[in-house]
């Protein structure tokens, strides 16, 4: 396992983050599919994976505390962990204990003495930049005083944020108060590439969420009737109908300059795309079996940046595809 520090921190996370969205029931079933998300995350760390998302969103932390309780590298563990203070319904009003509560549930939950990033974000409804842009002016210093005391207290290390958009992107950046992002990159989702040379330059951190646009750049399934009924994917058709359009799109814009670089295969190139970039310290990954973790430890061995490659395909990204 390959280890990068995240910009402007003290942090030496591994390129695989897991994600543990889909990794267990959420009603605290120790169902099948529970049982094969605790074995992958003991693969995952016995393969020496140290950072680990989470959210009390997914209903998965269960899962999470059974196995990381007594495990010998449980404070080796870094932790990142999503963190909405205000939420949809809280109408832009910025609530200190519920920030600190969020967090206090995640140590417990995670058995762990600190979370070394906390994903904040903030949100409203609906969630568009008119409504979220004149709230973050507004909360901003409250935020950023609630994460200093949990910091000092030694609880936090470092807060980041998942922007959604490109101009709510540029208003944190701007509000200088956030060690960078933990957010959504891959081949079809290139919005804030456009930030990386300045994040660079002022040595700040990116974290990547989704590498597989949720699996649809996988080779699993090749069309929406391919995706069973039960499928989780088939919420993803509500909000994303074409998703598997995009795909398609993509493919055969980088066929001949990109994905020849790993050895011909889309889902290869997907799955190490981001860490191309030497911002991107680790990928948060959707990892529900022992053989995906496998297959995702294998794809990343001895994975080095390579910023000419990921300025092509942005580029292509750019001319070729940008489908909003
Ligand atoms: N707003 C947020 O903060 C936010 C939003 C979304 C996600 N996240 C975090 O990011 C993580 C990843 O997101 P995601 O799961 O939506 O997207 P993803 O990582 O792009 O896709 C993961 C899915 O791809 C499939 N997969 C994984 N490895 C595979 C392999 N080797 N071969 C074939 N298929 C493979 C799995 O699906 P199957 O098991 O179904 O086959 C898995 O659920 C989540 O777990 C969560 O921790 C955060």
């Amino acid at each position: 396992m390959d280890y990068r520090r995240i910009g402007g921190t003290d942090l030496d996370v591994s390129v695989l983050c897991f994600g543990p969205m889909r990794s267990a029931a959420r009603d605290g079933n120790d169902n099948e599919t529970s049982k094969a998300g605790a074995r992958a995350l003991e693969a995952a760390l016995d393969a020496g994976v140290n950072f680990l998302h989470s959210s009390y969103e997914y209903g998965t932390r269960w899962m999470m505390t059974d196995v990381l309780r007594d495990h010998p590298k449980r404070n080796d563990i870094h932790h990142v962990i999503k963190l909405p203070v205000p939420d949809w319904d809280d109408d832009g009003k910025f609530n200190e204990t519920k920030f600190r509560q969020r967090v206090e549930d995640a140590l417990s939950e995670l058995a762990t003495d600190r979370i070394a990033v906390l994903q904040w974000m903030w949100r409203a409804r609906p969630n568009d930049d008119e409504h979220r842009l004149p709230v973050l002016a507004n909360i901003m210093d409250d935020v950023n005083a609630a994460f200093e005391k949990l910091r000092d207290e030694g609880k936090a290390g470092y807060m980041m944020t998942l922007p959604y958009t490109v101009p709510a992107a540029r208003a944190s950046l701007d509000t200088g108060k956030l060690s960078g992002f933990v957010s959504f990159l891959n081949p079809i989702e290139m919005e804030l590439v456009e930030f990386f040379p300045e994040m660079e330059k002022n040595n700040q951190g990116f974290l990547c969420i989704r590498p597989l646009f949720q699996g649809i750049l996988t080779d699993r399934h090749q069309s929406w009737d391919e995706v069973p009924e039960d499928h989780y994917l088939q919420r993803v058709k509500k909000e994303d109908p074409h998703a598997f359009d995009k795909r398609a799109a993509i493919r055969a814009t980088f066929a001949d300059e990109i994905a020849n670089e790993n050895g011909g295969s889309f889902a290869r190139f997907s799955q190490r795309f981001p860490l191309y970039s030497p911002l991107v310290a680790s990928m948060v990954t959707g990892l529900n079996t022992e053989a995906q973790v496998k297959d995702a430890v294998e794809a990343l061995d001895g994975i080095k940046p390579r910023p000419d490659l990921f300025q092509k395909a942005y580029d292509l990204w750019k001319a070729d595809f940008k489908i909003t």
